[in-house]
């Protein structure tokens, strides 16, 4: 390599690290992790107390500002939210236009980037009011979007939240009311989903948050950075791990629930195949996350009255797992997206929803990095490379080749 192609523009040497394994890209005081403890932590409260005492709404306006909202905060925040939540009918017929075989994923993220065309104003984020009226936008009218992607799947007509309800209420209400308008509010479903959420809420620098921090590092808009971060999320290395891990599932238990024959899969270097919901770039004892998700999810099942023979086939993988040295000396233990599909499953929501769940429970994380990332004044997002192709070429007229 000729080292002067090393060199950056500083005149320093361009430090190559695919995938960013150990190459930091901002500071931060967001989100802490420690990935050898297991330690995850929201602007410093840890996230197995607010998991079990802070509700989904207090987390995002965490998140967001910075610091725990006192009740007559909190309730002024909720207000702002409920009073952008309607959409613009027009975004409906979009949204129409999609094939009912649509991926949820895909039609999300068009949906979000939309709303950009209908409130042109949010790429405005001049002062602290526009950002402030920006995060508030998006926060009432992401969960409807969410709703109308399941709705239009199920061929069910679009609802709207009613402001009577809570901020978690709602989404699962707008969710599932019948068409004939039937809908009973279950105080388990709340809970669990808005425990869901919270887990999902924020993770640093993964690949999603990269994207948003990279996508707004060039001043685009807030709606078009969250819908470039909701792609890079479907993948299923990432958030669309969760229905793959479902449909692995299903596999094995359609297969006669032999876990050994998947195990061995997953071993197999000629194989492709991967034991999804394994395995974390930064969680290299355990994911404090799956062992919360975990229990919520045995809970939920006890609390329902259901027998999910799924969930038995999910833990006999975890147990193998740790006694497998493949696993153990790769240090891949279940991360969060291998229970909570069962939990998902239990409230009803369809395998292609729940990467959407995921990203509406991440949505405040992406809010919280893009606002920090704007804040700072952070120079745009532009890596460098180690050019490896060929030197100079003279070229040649279509004639002569
Ligand atoms: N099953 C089998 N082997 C695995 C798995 C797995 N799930 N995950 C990693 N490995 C193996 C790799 O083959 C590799 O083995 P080798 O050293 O013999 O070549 C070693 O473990 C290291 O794996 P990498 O892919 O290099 O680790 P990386 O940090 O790049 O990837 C990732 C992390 C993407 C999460 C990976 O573990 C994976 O693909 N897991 C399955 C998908 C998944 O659950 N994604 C969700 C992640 S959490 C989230 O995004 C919310």
């Amino acid at each position: 390599i000729d080292i002067k192609s090393l060199r950056g523009e500083t005149g320093g040497v361009i430090t190559l690290d695919p995938g960013y394994k150990n190459t930091g890209s901002c500071e931060s005081s967001i989100t802490f992790l420690d990935g050898e403890k297991g330690i995850l932590r929201y602007r410093g409260y840890s996230i197995e107390e607010l998991a079990e005492k802070a509700s989904f709404l207090e987390v995002v306006y965490l998140l967001i500002f910075g610091e725990l909202p006192n009740k007559e905060t909190l309730d002024k925040f909720h207000e702002d939210i409920k009073s952008h939540s309607v959409v613009d009918d027009d975004l409906k017929k979009i949204l129409d236009a999609f094939p009912k075989s649509a991926h949820p994923m895909g039609v999300l993220s068009s949906l979000t980037s939309a709303l950009t065309a209908f409130y042109p104003s949010s790429v405005d984020v001049a002062s602290e009011e526009a950002m402030y009226n920006s995060i508030v936008t998006i926060l009432g009218k992401f969960p409807v979007i969410v709703a109308w992607t399941m709705r239009k799947k199920q061929g069910l007509p679009l609802e709207y939240g009613d402001d009577k309800l809570g901020y978690v209420e709602n989404i699962l209400k707008m969710m599932f009311k019948s068409p004939n308008g039937d809908y009973i509010q279950n105080p388990i479903l709340v809970n669990a989903l808005d425990k869901l959420l919270i887990l999902h809420a924020d993770h640093e620098q993964n690949c999603s948050t990269s994207t948003v921090r990279i996508t707004g590092s060039s001043h685009a808009g807030l709606f078009v950075s969250l819908a470039s971060g909701i792609s890079a999320l479907w993948g299923p290395l990432h958030g669309g791990a969760n229905q793959a891990v479902l449909e692995m599932l299903e596999a094995i238990k359609a297969d006669g629930g032999d876990t050994k024959k998947y195990m061995a899969k997953a071993k197999d270097k000629n194989d492709p195949f991967r034991l999804m919901g394994f395995g974390h770039r930064v969680y290299k004892n355990f994911d404090p996350r799956a062992l919360i998700i975990k229990q919520a999810a045995e809970e939920v099942l006890a609390d329902l009255g259901i027998e999910d023979p799924i969930l038995d086939i999910a833990k006999g993988l975890a147990k193998e797992a740790l006694e497998d040295s493949y696993f153990v000396d790769r240090k891949l233990y279940p991360n969060v997206d291998f229970y909570s599909g069962i939990i998902y499953r239990a409230m009803g929501i369809p395998v292609e929803m729940f990467t959407v769940m995921f990203a509406l429970g991440r949505l405040p994380g992406w809010i919280a990095q893009w606002k920090e990332m704007r804040t700072r004044k952070e120079p745009i997002g532009r890596p460098r490379q180690l050019y490896i192709g060929e030197t100079y070429r003279p070229f040649t007229t279509i004639d002569k080749r």
